[in-house]
């Protein structure tokens, strides 16, 4: 098994990814695996993540956006989801200050208007104690979906060309860019998936078009320093083309 310590000689910090996306999976099988209540794995999950944004902010890593909450996870039973949003609450209370010494500024893509106030009252108060911050952009997928986010764009694009403060014309990739809740960011180079699953859920539909994929076995719970730096030195591997001949 390869160490940490070789991980980190053959990791290139000159070419580092700008912005890497993680869809945080596998909480729940991490959990019944071990014969406990699902909500066990999304508590043991939070080592990981805080793990990986202090690995971030180390490595001088520009954007880290995670995937919390989807629109599709309200499916789930009410108790989980109460329990996530609690876990949320206390996380962000927990973690302010150590995100705020280390220079991290909090956003949130998705729409949190659904959320509860005290859920509200809490991510505003992460957004207002960072804000000044220039660090790592820690992006927060909460009540996130790639579709919903697309679809809002639309809305807001065919408004102003309604209002006549835009034409059709005008209308381009990096205008709809510029609509999404990812504006003025890097799109995705590496997107990380943990606990075996093969697919998207509905995440940065429109950012990912040339993003590079690493899926692992590992569930979230288990991921740590290892997992990610070994994702970055596989991503320094990959042969990135962009629809060319040779990009590096
Ligand atoms: C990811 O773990 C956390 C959220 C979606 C909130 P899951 O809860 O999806 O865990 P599995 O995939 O059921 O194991
Ligand atoms: C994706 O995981 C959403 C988050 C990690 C927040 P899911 O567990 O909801 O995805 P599916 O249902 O397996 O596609
Ligand atoms: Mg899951």
């Amino acid at each position: 098994m390869v160490t940490e310590e070789e991980l980190l000689t053959q990791l290139n910090r000159s070419c580092l990814p700008r912005h890497v996306a993680i869809i945080m999976d596998g909480n729940g099988r991490w959990a019944m695996a071990r014969g406990l209540a699902r909500t066990f794995g999304h508590q043991a999950g939070m080592e990981s993540l805080r793990e990986v944004v202090r690995l971030c902010v180390e490595l001088g890593i520009q954007v880290l956006t995670v995937y919390a909450f989807s629109t599709e996870n309200w499916r789930r039973p009410l108790s989980e989801i109460n329990f996530l949003m609690g876990l949320l609450i206390k996380y962000l209370y927990k973690e302010v200050d150590e995100l705020c010494a280390r220079n991290v500024k909090i956003k949130i893509l998705g729409n949190i208007e659904s959320f509860t106030p005290e859920v509200q009252a809490a991510i505003d108060m992460a957004i207002e104690r960072s804000q000044n911050n220039n660090g790592l952009n820690f992006n927060l997928a909460l009540n996130y979906g790639g579709r919903f986010e697309i679809i809002n764009a639309t809305k807001v694009i065919a408004q102003k060309v309604a209002e006549g403060k835009i034409a059709v014309e005008e209308i381009n990739e990096a205008l709809l860019s510029r609509h999404l809740y990812t504006a003025g960011q890097p799109e995705p180079d590496l997107l990380i998936r943990t606990a075996g699953d093969c697919r998207i859920s509905n995440f940065l539909l429109w950012q990912i078009a040339y993003t590079e994929f690493w899926f692992t076995e590992i569930k979230w719970p288990d991921f740590r320093r290892i997992h990610f730096l070994q994702a970055l030195v596989d991503f320094q591997n990959r042969k990135r083309r962009f629809g060319g001949l040779c990009f590096n």
